[in-house]
């Protein structure tokens, strides 16, 4: 028996995105919408366009990804919580055009994945799958979120942190800083950013010198790390308050290092799973996982990556990502498929995490109580 609408738990998926990471989320996304099943979910397209619009009907995702013509409203999702919805402007005044129990954002990198979208959420008092506004915030920084590892003993490569004024205005010092880390060669990266974009591998002083110059061009803040010879592990966590690790998986780039190209253009980057790695190693590196997890207070889901030096056997946690790829072929849900989770059942147990922590948030006192 079909089920009325009002017995459904609406469901908002946001996609798109003011990121580099715009495309590789509406890929996210078509699998995300590919497997709410109509029969419990009533299903809202939400896009945001790269100028950062927000759109919505019911060919949302079609039309951002350029796969159909047709004309989306203008919508607005007011983080006042009485308002409580999606609306659009009607004959210059707010209509309410639906409201939902969840919001899935499928969006990855800057004003997605970084805790400015959720802090907006936070603000609307909605339920929302994936980590809230400082789990978020801490994982997209590549520097501070080295300084929590640290301060945890979870261990990371060496690395300094350099401002793009300093590149700019005292590069012949950042460079005397980073050669006093270690030898050749670095890894140099924006602190900000993923899928690779503005990293380098600088094998000596004059890619180092270049390698700045690309990574402060996206922001202000560059990390510069000493280059491992490493295998490159990634697990995939899921929960609230008690996460659970899947089986660890390994990338196998098909370049030099897992470089944007490598993940995105070639096609051919590899996938084993799970890594073959001894058994201690796969159990250190699941409760690794956890551990950082619960350190940078994750919800929902993270994917952690690793690297394992090839010359040393040393662990490092490389970095997290708090909504990771999730395509049907991405890794996230590939590990979780690998421990017996299907990706429409791993969909399902997101938006209800999303609604436990929302109901976990909506114990705590919010006046302070004063006794008469
Ligand atoms: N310290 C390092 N040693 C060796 N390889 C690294 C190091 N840092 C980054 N890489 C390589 O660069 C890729 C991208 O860096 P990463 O820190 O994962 O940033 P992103 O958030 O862009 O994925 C990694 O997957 C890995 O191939
Ligand atoms: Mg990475």
């Amino acid at each position: 028996m079909s089920k009325n609408a009002s017995d459904k738990l609406k469901i908002a998926v946001i996609f798109g995105g003011r990121s580099g990471e715009h495309e590789v989320s509406l890929m996210s996304a078509k699998s995300v919408l590919s497997v709410l099943d109509p029969e419990r979910y009533d299903v809202t397209q939400i896009g945001i366009t790269h100028e950062g619009a927000w759109v919505s009907g019911e060919n949302a995702l079609a039309v951002l990804s350029g796969e159909a013509d047709g004309e989306l409203t203008p919508v607005i999702l007011p983080g006042d919580p009485t308002l409580r919805g999606l609306y659009t402007l009607q004959d210059a005044r707010f209509a309410k055009l639906t409201d939902f129990d969840v919001l899935f954002p499928v969006m990855h990198g800057t004003y997605g994945e970084d805790g400015t979208l959720q802090g907006l959420l936070e603000m609307a008092d909605v339920a929302y799958v994936g980590a809230g506004v400082t789990g978020s915030a801490v994982g997209m920084d590549k520097g501070v979120f080295k300084d929590v590892m640290r301060a945890n003993g979870i261990p990371v490569v060496e690395a300094v942190l350099a401002l793009r004024s300093e590149i700019q205005a005292g590069l012949d010092d950042v460079v005397r800083r980073a050669e006093a880390v270690s030898d050749y060669p670095f890894f140099v990266k924006p602190a900000n950013l993923g899928s690779s974009v503005g990293v380098s591998k600088c094998n000596n002083r004059s890619d180092l010198i270049e390698g700045l110059m690309e990574a402060a061009a996206y922001d202000r803040r560059v990390l510069i790390e000493r280059g491992v010879n490493a295998r490159e592990i990634e697990v995939s966590v899921l929960g609230n308050d008690e996460p659970q690790a899947s089986v660890p998986g390994e990338v196998l780039p098909s370049r030099e290092f897992y470089s944007y190209e490598s993940k995105y253009v070639d096609g051919t980057s590899g996938l084993q799973i799970p890594a073959l790695l001894p058994d201690e190693m796969t159990e250190k590196i699941r409760t690794l996982a956890v551990k950082t997890y619960k350190a940078i207070d994750c919800a929902g889901m993270a994917r952690v990556d690793f690297l394992l030096d090839k010359d040393t056997g040393d662990l490092y946690l490389n970095e997290v990502n708090t909504l990771p790829g999730f395509t049907q072929i991405s890794m996230y849900p590939k590990l979780w498929e690998a421990s017996g989770l299907s990706y429409a059942q791993l969909v399902d147990r997101l938006v209800e995490l999303a609604l436990e922590r929302k109901a976990d948030r909506d114990r705590t006192e919010r006046r302070f109580r004063r006794d008469a």
